[in-house]
């Protein structure tokens, strides 16, 4: 076999073939010596008079996953991957691309460049560039629609799914469909070819099929609801649009141009910027990359309550068995009903089949006795939130476990030391908190204790990552890093409401800014009487102005306990359609006229930098104090576990896009005007600001 001059590309002559293999770690990605390598081996088909056509296939886990997200924040040393693209297309001999794993982004676009596509029956394929902000730009929103039609490229290019390679081949977009040995499958499929003299087959000489000019105005109106906010997947409509109305050659170029501004846009250099924290969390300090993690086989959960049900469903999914352990045999059925439920909810969606559902709810079983966990690997506690509860529970399993398995809390807010050090082994204790509803709910915000073995961290890491979650470690601080911020927005948006604010006004901010759901309509989702009891149990350790605003405490006396009892902050109907409670600015004014508070207006701005400063702030004291090992790790925690918007990159990459000298101003102004134990800057910020940096440098 040629290895060709860049390393990650080789040619080998089979008979009349030559077949050339990427082999470029981890994903095969578009990197500078690939673009050369390919192009290298479309000369070579070209030049060589005996070889009669071409198979590109790849090592390793994948076929291309895309362009080479690294080389994005440079410029691009030529050959550009539109450069290759043209020459694979303009090839006077049939190439064939063999596909395993996932052809992404410019990867398909290199697939839809050759004359025919074979891939495994495991292999999926996509457009995920909308997820990055962008969308394709070497040809792939102009071959797509040629090769299956303006309707269903729109749906891949503009929302940026996968699709398995049996649908590709459905819609025509892959050729043939192998169960095994790609290679030899690829290699017989083209000496077929060639031995039926098949010509070259360019998806750029295909016209753009007929299609319903509906679909430009149904999609922008369905996209714009679906991803508020974003900007690609409605850009995406206008140059699918544009396509169908230019000549080949034409939209190439304006394909090209639209993909490059995009790159260069804040959004996607904001999801870009998600897309490398996410894989960045999973290093964690002190846990080398050759560490080894624990094999995790079964697993227990104790407490069949909401968290510990939808935990359980988590192992379900993926293929763990799970064991579930509570007090009664009543609560434990009602737990298996409500699993059962959720996803019997999942086959109705098609998410999966009936018998899909049946071999995962085969993995669940129940006990009552503690006994049962005792070849598990991991126990996961999921029950109330009591440090004495939790403390007894442990020094029960540790009766029971063996040695080497490793105890998990869910605990959310308790101190993961006092935890750890009930137990007799304290390197086998770690935090794993899971957001509600857990099956749902991507954030996985894992905790370390001063004592978890390094090789504990490595497990749970893994561990979220094979239940398909987005793994974050926070280390020892009240609430660790999700619930000590948000607890920092809950207090500013009942400040706010002591100051003359509403409900509707806060939450149509946040909302506004890109959160999904305002403060107020989420506490009325998650219950008035959980707030207060939250509120309740740390409500010794609040300032005296935190210890007075009992809102919430007022709303429950008032048997506003959210949408469970059709009224909270706001008043629901019978669909939980919520609308104004007249109620709830009386119960403001009473609790205002107590105290003898003035209600002032309030402006949209100082709603918004109030809420988001304060956690911003009080972030800053956590990377400062160790509780989070990077900012990156925080604007993930928030994207994916409060619906920070993805397009916004996170609170610290927001913060630094406004500028912290802007920051640190408000937070002066707000120290004086709500508090300084509110809003004095943390010593972080007050150092970056000084030094003329912000969170990223
Ligand atoms: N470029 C460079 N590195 C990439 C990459 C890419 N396109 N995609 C993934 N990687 C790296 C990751 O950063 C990670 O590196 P690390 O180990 O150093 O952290 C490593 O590959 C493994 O990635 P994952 O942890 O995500 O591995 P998974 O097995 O879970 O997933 C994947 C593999 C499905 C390929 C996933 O990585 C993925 O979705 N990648 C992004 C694909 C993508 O967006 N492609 C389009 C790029 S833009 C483009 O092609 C523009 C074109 O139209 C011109």
């Amino acid at each position: 076999m040629k290895k060709l001059d860049t390393q990650t590309v080789s040619v080998a002559k089979r008979g009349s073939l030559l077949v050339v293999t990427i082999d470029n770690p981890p994903v095969n990605a578009l990197s500078h010596s690939v673009r050369a390598g390919l192009l290298e081996a479309v000369n070579a088909l070209e030049s060589d008079a005996d070889a009669r056509a071409m198979v590109i296939i790849c090592k390793g886990r994948t076929f291309i996953a895309g362009a080479d997200i690294h080389e994005f924040k440079r410029p691009m040393q030529a050959p550009l991957l539109g450069e290759v693209i043209e020459r694979l297309d303009a090839a006077t001999k049939p190439i064939v691309a063999a596909i395993h794993g996932t052809a992404l982004g410019g990867g398909l676009e290199v697939a839809l460049a050759c004359s025919y596509r074979i891939a495994l029956d495991q292999a999926r394929v996509g457009f995920p560039e909308v997820k990055l902000g962008i969308l394709p730009g070497s040809g792939g929103s102009v071959r797509l629609p040629r090769l299956i039609g303006v309707a269903p490229a729109l749906t891949m290019i503009s929302e940026g799914g996968q699709i398995s390679a049996r649908d590709a081949c459905d819609k025509g977009l892959i050729d043939a469909v192998v169960s095994e040995d790609l290679e030899a499958a690829a290699i017989s499929f083209t000496e077929k070819l060639v031995a039926e003299g098949a010509k070259v087959c360019r998806v750029s000489a295909l016209p753009v099929p007929g299609f319903d000019p509906a679909v430009f105005d149904t999609s922008r109106a369905m996209l714009s609801k679906k991803y508020k906010g974003f900007r690609a997947p409605l850009v995406a409509v206008d140059l699918m649009k544009m396509v169908t109305e230019t000549p080949f050659a034409e939209a190439i170029a304006s394909e090209y141009k639209v993909c490059k501004d995009l790159l260069v846009s804040p959004q996607s250099r904001a999801l870009r910027h998600i897309f490398a924290a996410e894989r960045e969390a999973l290093n964690v300090a002190g846990v080398g990359a050759d560490l080894r993690p624990r094999d995790v086989r079964r697993v227990a959960i104790v407490g069949p309550g909401t968290m510990g049900r939808g935990i359980a469903c988590c192992f379900q999914n993926a293929g763990i068995p799970v064991i579930l352990i509570g007090r009664s045999d009543d609560s434990l059925a009602s737990a298996v009903k409500a699993i059962r439920k959720i996803h019997e909810a999942n086959v109705k969606r098609g998410g999966i089949t009936a018998d899909e559902m049946e071999r995962r709810m085969a993995l669940l079983t129940t006990a009552t006795s503690y006994e049962a966990v005792a070849d598990v690997d991991l126990v996961i506690e999921a029950v109330t939130e009591e440090l004495n509860v939790k403390k007894d529970i442990f020094a029960r399993l540790d009766a029971v476990l063996r040695k080497d398995a490793i105890i998990a809390t869910n605990t959310s807010f308790l101190d993961i030391e006092e935890l750890a050090a009930s137990s007799a082994d304290p390197s086998r204790v770690a935090g794993m908190h899971f957001f509600n509803p857990a099956h749902v709910m991507k954030l996985l915000e894992n905790v370390r204790a001063l004592k978890t073995a390094p090789d504990v961290l490595a497990t749970t890491t893994a561990l979220g990552k094979r239940l398909g979650k987005v793994p974050v470690m926070a280390g020892r601080s009240e609430g660790f890093i999700a619930n000590r911020m948000l607890s920092k927005r809950t207090r500013e948006a009942q400040f706010l409401l002591e100051d003359g604010a509403t409900p509707q006004q806060v939450d149509r901010v946040l909302t506004a800014f890109g959160f999904p759901i305002g403060p107020f309509a989420l506490a009325d989702l998650a219950g008035m009487d959980i707030m207060a009891a939250a509120r309740a149990a740390r409500v010794a350790r609040m300032s005296p102005r935190e210890q007075r605003c009992n809102i919430v405490d007022r709303l429950v006396a008032a048997g506003r306990l959210g949408q469970k009892s059709s009224a909270g902050y706001y008043a629901y109907d019978e669909s939980r359609k919520p609308s104004h409670a007249p109620e709830v600015d009386m119960l403001l004014e009473a609790y205002r006229s107590e105290y003898g508070l003035a209600a002032r207006a309030i402006t949209d701005e100082e709603i918004l930098e109030r809420c988001l400063y304060a956690m911003v702030n009080e972030a800053a004291k956590i990377l400062e104090e160790g509780g989070a090992a990077r900012p990156g790790d925080i604007d993930v925690i928030w994207t994916n576990g409060f619906g920070f918007p993805t397009y916004l990159g996170g609170p610290m990459f927001y913060a630094d896009a406004v500028g912290l000298p802007r920051v640190k101003e408000a937070l002066d102004k707000y120290s004086e005007l709500v508090g300084e134990p509110f809003f004095k800057p943390a010593p972080l910020i007050e150092r970056l600001v000084a030094e003329g940096r912000g969170f990223y440098g």
